[in-house]
């Protein structure tokens, strides 16, 4: 009698706390984050993100260039609607077993063609933008240390972040997409040629 009360006990809070989790759990979007880190004596993160090469990762897609790799790759049509390419060039749009994440995991200012954004590497932004709760993160030591940050989801990206998409192949949902462009990856190096630090 005992368990199956609490297996009634646990359906309920189950259905009950998923949707409002999942809901919660949305992508802000690169301009959110723009408000405040844009700043100079912030560091000017959106500043050095917009002239990156991540930003403008939709975009290249619509080259010559990108229509060649995509041969590479058995990939024809439109590269910028090809799946097999935005999974790393515009990765919000599908969740961790590929498939479309709907319009309410995405706030107004999200904007699937800003490409690999802030929230790409720092995970979805919603319950973590806020002010006091950045405050409170950087007060407990920063993104690496803070139990806040694990609490909110607030990720500090390391190598394996980058290797996601900085890799041969990625496989997500029990497919494989091949990186047409890849050669090699050195994270020290390549951290670098995307540094944003808030200045000390
Ligand atoms: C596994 C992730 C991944 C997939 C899948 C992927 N790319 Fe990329 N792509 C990258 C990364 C990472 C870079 C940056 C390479 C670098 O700077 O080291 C890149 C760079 C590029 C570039 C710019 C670099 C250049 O050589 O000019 C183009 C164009 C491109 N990819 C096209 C495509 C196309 C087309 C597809 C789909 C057929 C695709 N990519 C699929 C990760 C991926
Ligand atoms: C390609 C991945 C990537 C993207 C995109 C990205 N970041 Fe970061 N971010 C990092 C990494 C890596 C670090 C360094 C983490 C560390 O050293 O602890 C970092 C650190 C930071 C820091 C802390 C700096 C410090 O001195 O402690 C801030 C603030 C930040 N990012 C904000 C942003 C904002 C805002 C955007 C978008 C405008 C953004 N990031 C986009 C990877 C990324
Ligand atoms: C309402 C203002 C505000 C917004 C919006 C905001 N931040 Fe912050 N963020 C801060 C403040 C303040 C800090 C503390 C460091 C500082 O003074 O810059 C901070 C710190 C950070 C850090 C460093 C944490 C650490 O390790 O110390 C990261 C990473 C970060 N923000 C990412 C983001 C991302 C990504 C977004 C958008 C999804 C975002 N922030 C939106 C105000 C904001
Ligand atoms: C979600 C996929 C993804 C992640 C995660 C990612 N990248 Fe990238 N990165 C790309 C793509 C795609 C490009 C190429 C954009 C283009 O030119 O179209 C790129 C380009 C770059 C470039 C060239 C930038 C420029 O402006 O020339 C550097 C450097 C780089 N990435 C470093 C990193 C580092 C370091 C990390 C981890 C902290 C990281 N990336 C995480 C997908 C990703």
């Amino acid at each position: 009698m005992m368990s199956k009360s609490f297996l009634i006990i646990f359906a309920v809070l189950f259905v009950f706390a998923s949707p409002t989790l999942f809901a919660e759990n949305a992508f802000v979007g690169a301009k959110k984050c723009k408000s405040c880190h844009k700043k100079k004596k912030q560091g000017e993160q959106f500043k050095i993100w917009s002239k990156s090469n991540h930003a403008k990762a939709f975009k290249s897609l619509s080259k010559p260039k990108a229509k060649k790799l995509a041969q590479t790759v058995g990939v024809t049509g439109d590269p910028q609607k090809a799946k097999a390419c935005l999974v790393c060039h515009t990765p919000a749009k599908y969740d961790s077993k590929g498939k479309i994440r709907p319009a309410k995991m995405f706030g107004k200012k999200f904007k699937m063609k800003d490409g690999v954004q802030c929230e790409n590497c720092h995970n979805a932004g919603k319950k973590y933008w806020k002010k006091k709760v950045m405050k409170k993160i950087t007060k407990e030591g920063g993104a690496r240390k803070s139990a806040t940050a694990k609490k909110v989801g607030l990720n500090a990206p390391d190598k394996k972040t980058c290797q996601h998409c900085h890799a041969a192949e990625v496989k997500i949902g029990g497919v494989v997409y091949k990186n047409p462009s890849f050669k090699d990856f050195d994270f020290e190096k390549r951290l670098k040629e995307i540094a944003h630090p808030v200045p000390n």
